[in-house]
C-alpha cells in the first residue's frame, strides 16, 4: 500500500496553463491510435446467428461486441467518456473488460479500442473514473494529473485471489486513452466473494467510495484522501426491495426544482427484484454527511423473490424506471454546470443473452439529466432525455383517463390514474419467454390528462411521463 501523497492544492481544478494531452486528442478523436493495442476491437469467436436489427441512432450501441454496465462515466477536457462491461471476443457475457467510447455531445459516440483488459487472473468488472486533479494518488504528477479508474477485479482460476472480488486502481496520462494498472493493487480487498461496483466522487477534500456487498444486499461506504488508501465509513441495508443482488451503487448530491435546497440520492440496482421483473433501478433520497447515508423514509423490507409485480409493498418503493430495461444506472462524474446525467444498460439479465441485436448485443439508455421534485409525499427523482436530444426526436401525446395510443405496435394506456406499456405481439418478441410484457406506473398525483414524452429508436421506446416523475423504458424489436 502507498501511503498519502499530498500534491498540496486541495481544489480540483487544473492549474493555470497547464495543457493536457487529452486537448490534443478530444479535438481529434478520430487519431487514436487504434492500432498501438494488438488485441483491439476484433472479435474472435463472433456467433454468426442471424440477426434482424439494425444499429440504433441515439443510444450507444457497441459495434460488434457483448455490452453490459455503463462504468467510469466521466466528462473529462470537453469529451464525455463512456467505459462500459464488455466482452471483446463475443456477443454474450464473459471475459468482462472496459469498452470505451467517446462522444461530445452524448449522442454521436466514437467506439474506441478495448481501455481495460481481462487478464489470466482477473476479470475487469464494474467501477467508475475520477479526473485526479491534484495528483492525489501520485499516479501522476502535480503538472500532469491522472484520470483514474476504480473497477473490482473478479479473480480468476489463475489468482491466489480466485473466488473473491476486490477494488484496484488503473490510471491514464493521455485523457483516457491508454490505461496502466496500479503496482500495488488491490486497494480494497475485504475477501469477500461479491464484494463489487465501487463509484468514487470527490467529497470535500476526500475520495467517498460506494460499493456493494452484493449478495448481503448492502452498500459499503468508504472514504479516501488519495484513492489508495481506504477507511471504512459505514453500510447501509439492506433496505426496500431486497429479493436480488445489489448492484452498482452511486450516491450524489441533486437540487430541489423551485427550492433553494438538495438532498441526496442512493441508487441501487437490483436483481431479479426490480418492478417491471428481473432487474431494476431503486432509490433513496435522504442526506449524506460524508460518512453516512440517512434516507427520509425507511418502510418494510422485501427479500421475497415471489413477491407479485403489483404487490403493494414492491409498488411502495421508489422506482428509477418502471420499464423492463434500465438497469446498473450510474452517473457522470464532473458534468459541466452541475449537470447530472446518467445513463442505464438497456437491457434485462432476464433475457439479454438473447436479445436479437444485430452486431453489438446491448445498447444505453438515453443519457437523462436528473433533479427532484418536492411531492406532497416527499421528493421524487425527475428525469429528462438530455437537451441536447432535439425536441424533434421525441413523440407527444396527451392521455386523458381511458386513453390508449398506439405507437408502432406498443399499447400505451392511462387508466385509474395507471400508466401502461406493452409490448406484448409486438415485432421479434418470441426469443424468450420473459420478454413479452406489459409494464405499469402510477403517476403521481393522478392527474386527468398525463402528458408523455416518448422516444422511439430502432429497437427500444422510452416514455418520460408527468414531466419526468414517471419513466417507462423498453426494448422493442418492432
Ligand atoms: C451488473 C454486474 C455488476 C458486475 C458486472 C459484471 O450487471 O453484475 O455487479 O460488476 O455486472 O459484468
Amino acid at each position: 500500500m502507498r501511503s498519502t501523497s499530498a500534491a498540496g492544492a486541495s481544489s480540483q481544478t487544473l492549474a493555470a496553463g497547464f495543457v493536457h494531452p487529452v486537448l490534443r486528442w478530444a479535438s481529434a478523436p478520430t487519431g487514436l491510435p487504434r492500432s498501438v493495442d494488438e488485441r483491439a476491437t476484433q472479435p474472435t469467436t463472433m456467433r454468426t446467428m442471424a440477426r434482424q436489427h439494425s444499429r440504433p441512432r441515439w443510444h450507444y450501441s457497441p459495434l460488434q461486441t457483448w455490452m453490459n454496465d455503463p462504468n467510469g462515466l466521466i466528462h473529462y477536457a470537453g469529451t464525455w467518456h463512456l467505459f462500459y462491461q464488455s466482452n471483446p471476443s463475443d456477443d454474450r457475457w464473459g471475459n468482462m473488460s472496459w469498452g470505451h467510447a467517446t462522444s461530445p455531445d452524448l449522442l454521436t459516440w466514437t467506439e474506441h479500442h478495448v481501455a481495460l483488459w481481462h487478464t489470466d487472473s482477473e476479470e475487469i468488472f464494474s467501477g467508475s473514473c475520477v479526473f485526479d486533479a491534484t495528483n492525489s494518488s501520485a499516479l501522476g504528477t502535480a503538472d500532469w494529473p491522472p484520470l483514474v479508474a476504480i473497477y473490482t477485479a473478479n479473480y480468476r482460476p489463475g489468482s491466489e485471489r480466485h473466488g473473491t472480488q476486490a477494488q484496484c486502481l488503473a490510471y491514464s496520462l493521455d485523457g483516457g486513452s491508454h490505461w496502466t494498472n496500479y503496482s500495488g493493487n488491490p486497494v480494497l480487498d475485504r475477501g469477500s466473494a461479491n464484494f463489487r461496483d465501487p463509484k468514487v466522487f470527490r467529497h470535500g477534500d476526500a475520495w467517498v467510495m460506494v460499493a456493494v456487498e452484493a449478495e448481503d444486499q448492502q452498500v459499503m461506504i468508504y472514504r479516501s484522501t488519495n484513492l489508495v488508501d481506504w477507511t471504512y465509513c459505514s453500510t447501509f441495508g439492506p433496505a426496500h426491495a431486497a429479493a436480488g443482488v445489489w448492484e452498482c451503487p452511486d450516491l450524489f448530491e441533486l437540487p430541489v426544482a423551485g427550492h433553494d435546497e438538495t438532498r441526496w440520492v442512493l441508487l441501487v440496482n437490483v436483481n431479479p427484484g426490480g418492478v417491471a421483473g428481473g432487474s431494476g433501478c431503486q432509490y433513496f433520497v435522504g442526506d449524506f454527511d460524508g460518512h453516512t447515508f440517512t434516507p427520509d423514509r425507511v418502510i418494510a423490507t422485501s427479500t421475497d423473490r415471489d413477491l407479485g409485480l403489483d404487490d403493494p409493498l414492491l409498488r411502495s418503493y421508489d422506482w428509477f424506471d418502471y420499464g423492463r430495461d434500465c438497469y446498473a444506472v450510474v452517473s457522470f462524474a464532473d458534468a459541466p454546470a452541475g449537470r447530472r446525467i446518467v445513463l442505464g444498460w438497456m437491457n434485462n439479465w432476464d433475457y439479454a443473452a438473447d436479445v436479437p441485436l444485430t452486431g453489438g448485443r446491448s445498447i444505453m439508455t438515453i443519457p437523462r439529466e436528473l433533479d427532484l421534485v418536492l411531492l406532497d409525499d416527499g421528493y421524487r427523482v425527475r428525469q429528462r432525455p438530455v437537451r441536447e436530444l432535439p425536441v424533434d426526436a421525441l413523440q407527444h401525446h396527451a392521455l386523458a383517463a381511458g386513453d390508449r395510443v398506439v405507437i408502432n405496435g406498443v399499447a400505451l394506456e392511462y387508466h385509474n390514474g395507471v400508466l401502461s406499456l406493452d409490448r406484448r405481439g409486438v415485432g421479434m418478441n418470441d426469443f424468450h419467454e420473459a420478454f413479452g410484457s406489459r409494464q405499469w406506473a402510477e403517476v403521481p398525483g393522478e392527474p386527468e390528462t398525463v402528458h408523455v414524452n416518448v422516444l422511439v429508436d430502432t429497437c427500444s421506446i422510452e416514455v418520460f411521463a408527468a414531466g419526468g416523475l414517471v419513466t417507462i423504458s423498453d426494448l422493442v424489436f418492432f
